[in-house]
């Protein structure tokens, strides 16, 4: 990997100790219930806009076994606005397989992938930042570190995914791993940005492997994202936004709600919502969220 690692995680964490982000509130805690909520919600949206809903949620419900309780609807009621709906039902059902298995978060990686909507990147991040694992989390922002300063790229996207989890290892710290995780990440989020990062103020700039090599542009193709408003997923959306407002709705009163283009598809949407437990009828044949607990 880099030449001097020891060198490049002092400067890094010299940097972090001034810059870092240490008062988010998942941060706060090694409760790995809370971490587990914090780090779901924030795989696809971003920290300002996650902070009241983590706060919310665990005044509501502050552990694994009154989350399992609750009614799937409720809980999609309050995932409220985050997206990505399906993370709420994943979450409600990782609570389940936590009851059954005693009512703890487990510690080992390989019984935290059986949880539900929980994938490599959670996964270890559970191991690291509740449990102070040794292992490595390789979230977009640190694939993007470890992309520049370390392999000269400008993407994680000229990589593959085993290269940057070898190098995420290789840079381990003996002791303090979650620190340097952080370090990483919110190096990747405040100064090794995306777009327009703040190479000047880098703490690592004097050994990054993309300064070196004159900051190449990615060789990957970036793909460009789908019109959101066409998509499913916004249409599906939709349908979750109304049902949370309302008791229950005939078809025709959703597919009223959604543009015109979506109409079509609205009893697909509605049968692939109710597969996946998001959606279920009335007898009547009205649709609502579903009132059931967990099995
Ligand atoms: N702190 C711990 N995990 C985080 C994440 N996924 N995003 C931002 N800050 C975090």
């Amino acid at each position: 990997a880099t030449a001097d690692p020891a060198g490049f995680r002092r400067a890094l964490m010299r940097w972090y100790r001034v810059a870092g982000r240490h008062a988010l509130p998942w941060r706060l805690t090694r409760d790995p219930y809370a971490v587990l909520i914090a780090e779901v919600m924030l795989q696809q949206t971003q920290v300002d806009r996650v902070l009241p809903y983590y706060l919310a949620w665990l005044g509501r419900w502050p552990t694994p076994g009154s989350l399992a309780q609750a009614s799937i609807g409720d809980v999609i009621r309050a995932w409220g606005g985050l997206g990505y709906n399906r993370r709420a039902v994943s979450l409600h059902r990782a609570t389940g397989v936590i009851e059954d298995g005693g009512g703890h978060v487990p510690r080992e990686k390989s019984e935290l992938l059986a949880l539900p909507g929980v994938g490599p990147y959670t996964a270890s991040a559970i191991a690291s930042f509740a449990f102070e694992e040794r292992v490595p989390v390789a979230d977009t922002n640190i694939a993007r570190v470890l992309a520049r300063a370390v392999h000269g790229v400008a993407s994680p996207r000229d990589l593959g995914v085993r290269q940057v989890a070898a190098t995420a290892l290789s840079l381990l710290p003996l002791r303090g791993a979650r620190d340097h995780n952080l370090a990483l990440m919110d190096l990747g989020a405040l100064i090794c940005t995306a777009r327009g990062p703040a190479c000047p103020e880098c703490p690592v700039r004097e050994s990054c492997a993309w300064r070196e090599a004159g900051y190449p542009a990615s060789a990957a193709p970036s793909r460009p994202a789908p019109r959101f408003e066409g998509t499913a997923r916004f249409g599906r959306g939709r349908i979750i936004d109304a049902l949370r407002a309302a008791e229950s709705l005939s078809e025709g009163e959703l597919a009223d709600l959604l543009p015109e283009e979506h109409r079509p598809f609205v009893p697909r949407y509605l049968s692939a919502l109710q597969r996946e437990g998001m959606a279920e009828q009335t007898a009547a044949g009205d649709w609502r969220l579903p009132v059931a607990k967990a099995e």
